[in-house]
């Protein structure tokens, strides 16, 4: 796994052109839009935004006009193209520099939505966890967790292209940002949880995983 501060620093040398994954991974996320009920939404939280794009399009496209959106992510460069792209919205959106702690730096119940995409398949297992305890806690009762994240492919070319790219990632995991496909089943398990939408889509042999949970408060 990458540290913290080598993702860091990968993702500020990366910077836009993480819009260029946009291939793979569009159609995975239109299918969490389009699960996620963002029409009723009133406060989002996003979890490593990168360049802004998916806060731009909810923003433009799918929320209320009274919604407040938080966007955090660890590198500063991508805190710079999403604070550009996102200064329009300036009443309604925030980005914010995080340090990479799974803790946030924000107060319980507080949002609708938290959102996460391609952010869970390059953290620890240990952090990966982290991250839904705290979207446990910062989601108000019935609040969704809308996830996408590389997952394990389904079809014979799925699974060649997988395991081309594990072994990638074993060797110098920077070369593939990082990420490697996870299955997030298992850190969702419990009575925390009430799993609403799971869906799997492939594109050229990338295969995404996509969750929404409401929060059942315990
Ligand atoms: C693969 S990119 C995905 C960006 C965006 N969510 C998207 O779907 O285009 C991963 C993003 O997570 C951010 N990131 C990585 N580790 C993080 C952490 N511990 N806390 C916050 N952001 C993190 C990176 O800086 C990068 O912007």
């Amino acid at each position: 796994m990458l540290t913290h501060e080598q993702a860091r620093a990968f993702y500020d040398r990366f910077g836009s052109k993480q819009d260029w994954q946009r291939f793979y991974e569009d159609r995975a996320v239109n299918d969490m839009i389009s699960h996620g009920a963002f029409d009723t939404a009133s406060s989002v939280f996003e979890f490593g935004c990168g360049t802004g794009r998916l806060a731009e399009r909810l923003l433009m496209q799918c929320l209320p006009q009274n919604v407040s959106y938080l966007a955090i992510d660890s590198s500063p460069t991508m805190i710079n193209l999403a604070q550009n792209r996102l200064s329009r919205f300036q009443d309604r959106a925030k980005v914010r520099l995080s340090l990479g702690d799974m803790a946030l730096d924000v107060g319980p119940n507080q949002f609708d939505r938290f959102v996460c995409t391609y952010v869970m398949d390059l953290l620890a297992e240990n952090d990966i966890r982290a991250v839904i305890r705290e979207a446990h806690r910062v989601l108000a009762p019935n609040g969704l967790l809308c996830l996408v994240s590389l997952t394990h492919g389904y079809t014979t070319v799925c699974r060649f292209v997988e395991k081309l790219w594990v072994s990638v990632h074993s060797f110098r995991p920077v070369l593939v940002g990082g990420c490697r496909p996870v299955l997030l089943h298992p850190f969702l398990e419990g009575p925390k949880w009430n799993i609403r939408h799971e869906n799997q889509i492939s594109n050229f042999g990338l295969t995404s995983q996509i969750i929404v949970a409401e929060k059942v408060a315990t």
